[in-house]
């Protein structure tokens, strides 16, 4: 897999590659902007990461035959469009990078690689509730959390605790849809649907608002 397309509807897509390293003629498409803040990224493998997340954004954006408009962090370190149109997401994780845009509504999305060491800190990001419907299982253990990272992403504030105030409806190891809410917050009463994907060791998870 060098690249994954997928065209959810009419208004959203998402894209997920394999990190690699980019010319710049093949990255000539970022907004000026994007231009200065890839390079006051030093690290190598950083600088990879970053470049090959701002690709899936194009490449998603063509599937939909969006323009590129150029993207900045608010001060939530959100990416936001530059010209106000569509809403966007991007994860990355050992090897690959991925994003999600939509033409209309906030999105989260999130990539994990399942590791045995996630049972281990469960009560960090986990409610009691949440701790009883779970298998003692990396797998779903993995699913809950990256649903909680596309949630948090999708909502996009800082402040916002996975353990305190994201809940998970109960869901099976082989869901793809896991539901959940935003509580005690400003944004609480928002209810999610996230759609899940195990694909081989990384659990990919997004939400559209
Ligand atoms: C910031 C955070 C969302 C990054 O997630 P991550 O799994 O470490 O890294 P990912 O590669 O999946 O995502 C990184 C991208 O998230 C995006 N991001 C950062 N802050 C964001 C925010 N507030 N809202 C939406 N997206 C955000 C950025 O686009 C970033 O990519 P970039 O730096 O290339 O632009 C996450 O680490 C975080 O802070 N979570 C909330 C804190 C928390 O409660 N943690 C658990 C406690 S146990």
């Amino acid at each position: 897999m060098q690249t994954k397309i997928e065209k959810i509807d009419s208004s959203s897509a998402l894209a997920i590659k394999i990190i690699d390293d980019y010319s710049e003629e093949e990255l000539d498409f970022l907004s000026f902007r994007e231009k200065l803040a890839l390079a006051n990224i030093s690290h190598p493998e950083k600088k990879r990461e970053w470049s090959t997340a701002r690709v899936a954004i194009k490449d998603a954006l063509d599937s939909l035959s969006v323009p590129y408009p150029g993207f900045f962090k608010d001060e939530h370190g959100k990416s936001q469009s530059m010209n106000g149109t569509g809403y966007v997401s991007l994860s990355h994780t050992q090897g690959y990078a991925g994003a999600i845009f939509h033409r209309e509504y906030p999105v989260g999305m999130d990539m994990d690689f399942v590791r045995e060491k996630i049972l281990k800190i469960g009560k960090r990001f986990l409610d009691p509730d949440e701790l009883d419907f779970l298998e003692n299982d990396p797998v779903h253990f993995t699913l809950a959390w990256s649903a909680k990272e596309s949630i948090f992403k999708c909502q996009g504030k800082k402040g916002v605790s996975f353990r305190d105030n994201i809940l998970l409806e109960p869901f099976e190891k082989g869901s793809t849809v896991i539901k959940g809410k935003i509580r005690g917050t400003d944004y609480a009463d928002h209810h999610y649907q996230v759609q899940a994907q195990v694909l081989g060791d990384v659990i990919l998870t997004y939400t559209i608002w």
